[in-house]
């Protein structure tokens, strides 16, 4: 089924959330990265900014800047409503309480759409959708990024995440998904299945991260090859 607009919720987090998850310090964010399912976070023109060398992958980077804004402001409202109903399920220490996530939420939006089309014109925006293939050489990156997105969306199933995930191994050297949890904020069904298929060929270790917002979002999986 094509990738349809109104069945995205944009949600984007910025550059000091990225090195929290994934444990970027100063050796790795200063390699090549590339992050998929970036969608509209902050941490492309963040790191960018800074001169780092990021190139982010979604399917939503086929739609045109306003559709984006568009979208953001129809999904807002409904985000933060079920973030209410839900506050029982985070932990409210680095993000204090539900005014400054919606701060932060939006100014990472914000931002990334104020760059979307600057990064599109010099392909740190490039429209990709999981498992496809890239017309990208092996090895080009050194590090492959996935928040919020592999491993959580368990309905699209275990092939499309072997797909997915051996497709980044493809591109990058290492590879590192966060957070371990799905939708419903339960450890992922995925993961065990997905720990022995790398553990074939490649290092496979689970991380504790000092990051924890969902709470149990506190663990990082890095495959290495
Ligand atoms: C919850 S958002 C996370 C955005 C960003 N990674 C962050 O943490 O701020 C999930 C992202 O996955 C993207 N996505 C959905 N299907 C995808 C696919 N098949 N391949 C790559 N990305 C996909 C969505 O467009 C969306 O931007």
């Amino acid at each position: 089924m094509a990738f349809q607009l109104n069945n995205v919720v944009p949600w984007g987090r910025n550059l000091e959330e990225y090195q929290m998850m994934f444990q970027l310090d100063e050796s790795d964010i200063s390699k090549k990265i590339a992050g998929f399912g970036d969608g509209p976070a902050s941490f492309n023109y963040e790191a960018t900014q800074k001169g780092y060398s990021v190139t982010s992958f979604d399917p939503i980077y086929q739609f045109t800047k306003e559709q984006l804004q568009q979208r953001i402001e129809e999904t807002r409202v409904t985000v933060m409503k079920q973030m209410e109903e839900n506050t029982d399920s985070f932990v409210w220490t680095n993000i204090k309480n539900l005014d400054e996530l919606e701060d932060i939420r939006m100014s990472a939006m914000k931002v990334f759409l104020e760059d979307y089309e600057k990064g599109k014109q010099e392909k740190r925006y490039i429209y990709h959708e999981l498992p496809e293939g890239l017309s990208i050489e092996d090895n080009t990156f050194d590090i492959g990024l996935s928040s919020h997105f592999l491993l959580m969306y368990t309905a699209l199933g275990y092939d499309f995440h072997i797909q997915a995930i051996s497709e980044m191994l493809r591109v990058c050297k290492e590879v590192r998904i966060f957070p371990l949890l799905d939708l419903a904020g339960e450890d992922s069904e995925m993961i065990q299945d997905v720990i022995q298929y790398f553990k074939e060929k490649y290092t496979v270790e689970i991380r504790d991260t000092e990051y924890e917002f969902q709470k149990g979002g506190n663990k990082l999986l890095v495959i290495k090859k």
